[in-house]
């Protein structure tokens, strides 16, 4: 009836526990190529069918262990390799840190890999048709019916056999189902796409001598034409013809307090710390001294820098020359660096700096405690009753 090439034969069973012994006997007949289609999943049937477990677990595992090594390779290369970056002091391959990125990594390459293998290689996507469908097997496995089929294309198939075997176990219909005619698509005909080139070149041709020859039209001029000056270019509407302007003389940008001294390697004159060494202040200055002094000057200031080599030492803060230095001329180094030390005036604010010194006078001071000074922390001790 049919002169295509036969693809599978199928039966059809009215219930669950005459297929499982369908399945059972087909499997250990010898046949590996079948399937069986079912309304809902049955107990039993993965046994019956003597199948493996999904080998999609091991892609899963590849993957997850390729996007924990790409982590953590990457994070080694460039920090410890490429560029070498000293971050709070601590080492350059500092694993804890890397561990949120190696987390997402992991779990990014493992489930989006799975998924796309699962689709590609254990479904064939994007293959969208299969001999049974569009099949009265088809049908009745998709109502109240049990389904199986076997392929032609196993070693061990046998048509007689296996319709023996139907009957045997009862089923209710067998059906031969024949691959479909191959189909020719008019789409990749040469005619066609002869047709569809030449529209593509006379389009082409018309659309550039009508726009370019013809009315010349950009196709966008949304921002490109409009007056404006970009700093780096040319200008012809100011006399000097920089694009670029310097700021008005005798101006200050909003906002912005210049610094007299900046440059100066020892400032005549300096300026008056205007904090007082309240409990804020100096709260504020041990956060900020911990945060931005305390990796090359030690949490002391004793010079004991916590870079390890990466940085040249500074000195201790707590010699004769840093003990006299007047707050302002330590405010100089803070704005503008001193030798090796580089500005922190633009990681630290103004009101940080001056708290900074006012915390750097009192761990000068208990360094450096006279017996008066512990005369007078014990009165003070005492009158607030401790
Ligand atoms: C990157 C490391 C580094 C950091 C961070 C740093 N310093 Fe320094 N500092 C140095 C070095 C090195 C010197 C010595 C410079 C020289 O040779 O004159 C120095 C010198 C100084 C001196 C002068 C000491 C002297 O005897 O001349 C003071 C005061 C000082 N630092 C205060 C600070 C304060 C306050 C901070 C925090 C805002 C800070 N430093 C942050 C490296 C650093």
């Amino acid at each position: 009836m049919n002169n295509n090439p036969l693809f599978a034969v199928a039966a059809v069973y009215d219930n669950p526990d005459k297929i499982i012994s369908a399945v059972t006997k087909i499997a250990n007949s010898g046949y590996r190529k079948f399937d069986v289609n079912t309304p809902y999943p049955l107990h039993g049937m993965d046994g019956a069918m003597k199948l493996k477990s999904s080998k999609l677990g091991f892609i899963t595992l590849f993957f997850g262990l390729m996007g924990a090594a790409t982590a953590l390779l990457l994070a080694w290369w460039t920090l410890s390799v490429d560029y070498p970056l000293i971050i709070g002091g601590k080492p350059f391959f500092a694993l804890p840190a890397f561990i949120p990125v190696t987390f997402e990594l992991t779990v990014l390459l493992a489930t989006v890999s799975t998924v796309i293998c699962m689709l590609t290689f254990f479904f064939r996507f994007p293959a969208n048709s299969y001999p049974i469908h569009d099949t009265q097997y088809m049908k009745d496995v998709s109502g109240d019916k049990f389904g199986v089929y076997v392929e032609a294309a196993d070693s061990r198939f046998d048509l007689t056999e296996l319709t023996i075997l139907f009957n045997e176990t009862g089923a209710v219909r067998i059906d031969q189902i024949y691959l479909p005619a191959k189909e020719v698509y008019p789409l990749f005909q040469p005619k066609f796409l002869w047709f569809l080139f030449s529209v593509f070149v006379i389009t082409s041709i018309i659309t550039y001598f009508s726009l370019n020859k013809l009315m010349y039209m950009e196709p966008f001029d949304w921002m490109a034409d409009q007056q404006k000056q970009s700093v780096q270019k040319m200008s012809a509407f100011y006399s000097d013809e920089f694009g670029m302007r310097t700021p008005v003389k005798g101006t200050v940008a909003r906002g912005f307090i210049p610094y007299k001294y900046l440059g100066q390697a020892v400032p005549a004159d300096t300026m008056k710390n205007p904090l007082p060494p309240t409990s804020s202040v100096l709260e504020l200055g041990k956060k900020k001294f911990l945060t931005f002094c305390s990796p090359c000057h030690g949490n002391f200031a004793d010079g004991d820098s916590r870079l390890r080599g990466q940085f040249v030492n500074p000195p201790s803060l707590h010699t004769n020359r840093a003990r006299t230095m007047t707050d302002g001329f330590i405010y100089h180094i803070i704005t503008n660096g001193q030798n090796a030390m580089p500005s922190y005036s633009s990681q630290v604010t103004r009101e940080e700096r001056w708290s900074i010194i006012n915390y750097l006078r009192v761990l000068q001071k208990a360094k450096n405690a006279s017996d008066a000074d512990l005369k007078m922390a014990k009165k003070e001790s005492v009158s607030d009753g401790k």
